[in-house]
C-alpha cells in the first residue's frame, strides 16, 4: 500500500516513517526541510511548500493512505505570529484534501491537538468549542471544520487526533520552542539550568511517541475499510506534574548534580492536562507505554 506522510522530516513524521518502512509499506514524504531517513528505496521524499504551492496532485494521485502532520506546531510561535500560523495550518490541509485522488484514497488521518481544548477540563467533554487561547489551536479546529466538510462531500474516512503531549525519540530538543521533555532531558545531559515556567505544579499528559505511530497504522487500517469519520483524543488519560517529570528524569540519567530556575511569572498555559480518552478506548483494544519505561527509552535515545 502507498503512503503519504506531510511533515515527514518532523518529530512524529520521522518516527512514523521508520514504522511504515519496516512494515514494508511504500511511503511519500513532503516536508520542506529534510528529511532524516535518506537512501531508503520504498520512502520517496519531495520537498515541497504545501502551504504555497500547486502542482500537488502529481505526486500524491495514487495514495491509499494520508497522514498529515505538516503545520506549524509551536504555541508560543503561534501567539506571535497569529495570521501566519492560522493561514498556513488551513493551507496545508486543505492543498491535501485538494489534491488527492478521491478515488483511491481509503483514509486520511490528521493531527489536531488537544490544544483546542483551551483551559478547562470541562471543554473535554463539549462538542462545539469557542475559545481558544491560540492561533494555533483554532487553527486544529479549523481543519476538524474543513475534514468533516470534506467528509460529509465525498465520503472518504477522515480521522482527526486530538494529541496531547508527544514525547520521544527524534523530538528537537535544541529550539526556543522545543517541548519540556526533551529540553529537560538535553538540559541535564549537557549540565545546563533546568527552567520551570511557574511552579512546577502543572500538570500534562505524556504519550510516547511509539504509541501515536502504532495507532496511526491502526486507525488508517481499521477505518480505510469503513467510511466515516471522527476525531479521537489520544493521550494516555494520565496527568503528570512537572516537578514529578523532573524527579523521573534526574532518577531515569543518574544525573547527580542539576540545577534549577524557576521562573514564577512565565505564561505556561493550562494547569492540568489529561485527556479523556473514553470514546478511544471504547473503540480500541490499546495499551500506552507507561511513562517510566518511555522516559527510560527516551533518555537512551538523547544520551547515545
Ligand atoms: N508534538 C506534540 O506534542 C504534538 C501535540 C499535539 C499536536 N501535534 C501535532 O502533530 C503534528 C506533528 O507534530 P511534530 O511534533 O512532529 O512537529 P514538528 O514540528 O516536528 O513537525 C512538523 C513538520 O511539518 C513541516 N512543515 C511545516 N510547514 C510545512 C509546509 N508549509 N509544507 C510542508 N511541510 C511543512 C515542518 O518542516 C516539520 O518537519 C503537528 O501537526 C502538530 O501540530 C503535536
Amino acid at each position: 500500500m502507498k503512503w503519504l506522510v506531510t511533515g515527514c522530516s518532523g518529530f512524529v513524521g520521522t518516527n512514523i516513517v521508520n514504522y511504515l518502512i519496516q512494515k514494508n509499506e511504500e511511503v511519500i514524504g513532503i516536508d520542506i526541510k529534510k528529511p532524516k531517513i535518506n537512501n531508503i528505496k520504498s520512502f520517496k521524499f519531495i520537498k515541497f511548500d504545501l502551504s504555497v504551492r500547486k502542482g500537488l496532485n502529481d505526486y500524491i494521485n495514487d495514495v491509499d493512505y494520508v497522514i498529515n502532520l505538516a503545520a506549524i506546531v509551536s504555541i508560543p510561535y503561534s501567539k506571535k505570529y497569529p495570521n501566519k500560523t492560522k493561514s498556513t495550518n488551513v493551507k496545508i490541509f486543505r492543498n491535501i484534501l485538494h489534491n488527492i485522488n478521491i478515488k483511491k484514497t481509503k483514509c486520511i488521518i490528521f493531527a489536531s491537538s488537544s490544544a483546542i481544548y483551551g483551559d478547562s477540563l470541562k471543554n473535554y467533554e463539549k462538542k462545539k468549542i469557542s475559545n481558544f487561547f491560540s492561533a494555533y489551536a483554532q487553527s486544529k479546529y479549523l481543519n476538524e471544520i474543513d475534514a468533516k466538510n470534506f467528509y460529509k462531500k465525498y465520503k472518504i474516512s477522515l480521522i482527526g487526533l486530538r494529541y496531547f503531549n508527544l514525547y520521544g525519540s527524534f523530538s528537537n530538543a535544541n529550539s526556543r520552542y522545543s517541548s519540556v521533555i526533551p529540553k529537560w532531558i538535553n538540559n541535564l545531559i549537557k549540565k545546563k539550568v533546568i527552567i520551570i515556567n511557574g511552579d512546577g505544579n502543572q500538570s500534562r499528559d505524556f504519550v510516547h511517541v511509539d504509541d501515536i505511530v502504532k495507532i496511526n497504522y491502526m486507525l488508517a487500517k481499521n477505518f480505510g475499510k469503513i467510511k466515516t469519520f471522527k476525531l479521537f483524543n489520544i493521550g494516555s488519560g494520565k496527568s503528570t506534574s512537572l516537578k514529578t517529570l523532573l524527579n523521573y528524569l534526574v532518577k531515569f540519567s543518574k544525573i547527580k548534580k542539576y540545577k534549577i530556575k524557576f521562573r514564577p511569572s512565565a505564561d505556561f498555559g493550562v494547569m492540568e492536562s489529561k485527556a479523556n480518552i473514553k470514546l478511544f478506548k471504547q473503540s480500541f483494544k490499546f495499551n500506552f507505554t507507561k511513562l517510566d519505561k518511555g522516559l527510560k527509552k527516551t533518555i537512551q535515545f538523547y544520551e547515545r
